[in-house]
């Protein structure tokens, strides 16, 4: 756990300290839950939104984007159900006066659970080597067995809860599993109470005339009204998706954890509007589909795992989520969500208008199915920063920071350095930087020793550094390092634009996932 902690804090450290991430208006204080990207994070984030939405709209014929509106009619959101649904159950500890999501509270706890059953599988399968059979160990032993029975049964009653909106029972479940305040360790807790999220704003210039409207808590419902509009002017056939990238703002109860959980995020979302019936099979396709795109980033299979929804949320009939292992543990990165008609048709009730597809081969209309897949950008980044970020140790003793993006999303692709501020070399490496920056972001960097600038080029993220030096000028040849091994080889100036071209190619990266 301590362990854990530190990481973080090495995490935020280094995101502040290379330009990523800075708290939001810093200079008085910062802003609870909300936070700016600095030079390199906007750049990641661009590359992570382009990886997205290349994957999902360029090589689908049948997807096609969208950009609405933040601010929507407020019917939108009655329609949706978030004005009397998008709650969470909140639970105050009156001794800390901490505020916490109850439901966290008890999935935490569960999770704990969970992982003294890892440790026991850990634990077997270096006791038994190549011969340990991982299922029949699960399945077999009688605490590998009374762990996962009582984390089960802890899911199973707080989902069952929540569904029946029982909050009276998920306060006796706190109090029952001897759930502690985190900060105090005080078991002194308030009842458990429901907390909408959405902010609420207002449109028009006088108070009394003002209309009370909402900031989108998510960027969904944009895609929902209009697809009416994008399937007659596109001429789309089930099945198709529309896919959005934006900002969507929610008032989070517990907002601890850096950018995982803001009050101000991105999404990237497709809905994906399918045949009544069709759901499940679509359902199946998209979470392969999805996986595949998260290992062709190789931030490491074990860093993700699947889990299926005990409690659905009130729209679906299907959902999972896909993992991250996150500094802080195992949480939600990407929710894919088989919604049924449900946002479609309570929109035509609510706007009168229909919201419906003439099937030719069935020779009938209906209101679609849609799936959705949807993750936070800022989430996104979180899990492709954090795994990124490595200690090594090298030969001699000494250690390096090197952040590890992969290098299709790395802010700057190649940093030129003259080895020396003289003897023509900076011109050499300005006149390559010129050529190379029709192409690509890269920097320039010529102060301090070449090895610091290393360094620093690692620490930063830059997968190649590219080194002009004395024999440059002899044999039109420079020297380029590779960050993750550190590797260095002489190749012709002429040839680094292909090297790097190769190394950064979209087609290459996707199709790692396969
Ligand atoms: N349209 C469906 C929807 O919004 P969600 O599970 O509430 O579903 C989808 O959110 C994704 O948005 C999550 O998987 C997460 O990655 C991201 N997300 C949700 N709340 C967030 C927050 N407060 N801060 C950052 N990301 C968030």
């Amino acid at each position: 756990m301590a362990k854990q902690q530190d990481t973080f804090k090495q995490v935020i450290a280094h995101a502040k300290e290379y330009g990523y991430i800075f708290s939001s208006s810093e200079i008085y204080d910062g802003l609870s839950a909300v936070y700016d990207y600095g030079q390199n994070g906007a750049e990641l984030k661009k590359n992570i939104k382009e990886y997205w939405w290349k994957s999902m709209v360029q090589l689908h014929e049948n997807i096609v984007g969208l950009d609405a509106a933040i601010l929507m009619h407020p019917t939108t959101w009655k329609a949706s159900g978030h004005v009397d649904a998008f709650n969470d159950p909140l639970i105050d500890n009156k001794d800390s006066k901490k505020r916490y999501r109850a439901d966290v509270l008890v999935e935490d706890h569960a999770e704990k659970i969970n992982q003294k059953a890892q440790k026991e599988i850990t634990k077997a399968r270096k006791r038994f080597g190549d011969k340990f059979d991982e299922a029949e160990f699960v399945n077999t032993n009688p605490r590998v067995i009374r762990y996962k029975k009582e984390e089960k049964e802890i899911l199973e009653r707080l989902a069952k809860s929540l569904t029946e909106e029982n909050l009276a029972d998920v306060k006796d479940l706190i109090e029952e599993l001897g759930i502690a305040c985190p900060e105090s360790g005080s078991k002194n807790w308030t009842d458990v109470k429901q907390f909408n999220l959405m902010f609420g704003t207002k449109l028009g210039a006088s108070a009394d005339s003002a209309t009370d409207l909402y900031l989108r808590p998510e960027t969904a419902q944009g895609i929902f009204v209009n697809f009416a509009n994008v399937q007659k002017t596109g001429r789309m056939k089930i099945p198709f998706g529309i896919a959005q990238i934006g900002k969507a703002f929610r008032n989070e109860i517990v907002a601890r954890q850096f950018i995982f959980r803001q009050r101000e995020f991105e999404q990237m979302e497709m809905q994906f509007f399918v045949r009544p019936g069709d759901e499940l099979k679509w359902f199946e396709h998209w979470k392969e589909t999805r996986q595949n795109w998260h290992a062709s980033l190789g931030l490491g299979e074990e860093n993700y795992r699947f889990h299926d929804h005990e409690k659905m949320a009130h729209y679906a009939n299907a959902a999972t989520d896909i993992e991250f292992n996150f500094p802080f543990g195992f949480k939600e990165l990407e929710g894919i969500h088989s919604r049924t008609d449900f946002d479609l048709k309570a929109h035509e009730e609510h706007s009168g208008k229909k919201l419906q597809f003439f099937d030719p081969e069935m020779n009938k209309n209906y209101v679609p199915y849609v799936i959705e897949t949807s993750i936070g950008l800022d989430r996104m980044f979180l899990a492709v920063f954090s795994s990124s970020l490595k200690e090594e140790e090298l030969e001699g003793g000494s250690t390096r920071t090197v952040l590890k993006l992969p290098a299709i999303l790395a802010p700057y692709k190649a940093a030129i350095l003259p080895l020396v501020k003289k003897d023509g070399l900076p011109e050499i490496a300005r006149e390559l930087m010129e050529e190379l920056q029709w192409d690509f972001n890269v920097s320039y960097d010529e102060k301090d020793a070449v090895g610091r600038r290393y360094r620093r080029q690692d620490a930063a993220g830059t997968p190649f550094c590219i080194t002009i030096d004395h024999d440059t000028k002899e044999d039109n040849q420079v020297t380029i390092r590779h960050r993750d091994t550190m590797e260095q080889k002489r190749v012709p100036i002429s040839e680094v634009k292909n090297i790097i071209a190769k190394e950064v190619d979209f087609r290459t990266w996707m199709q790692k996932g396969k």
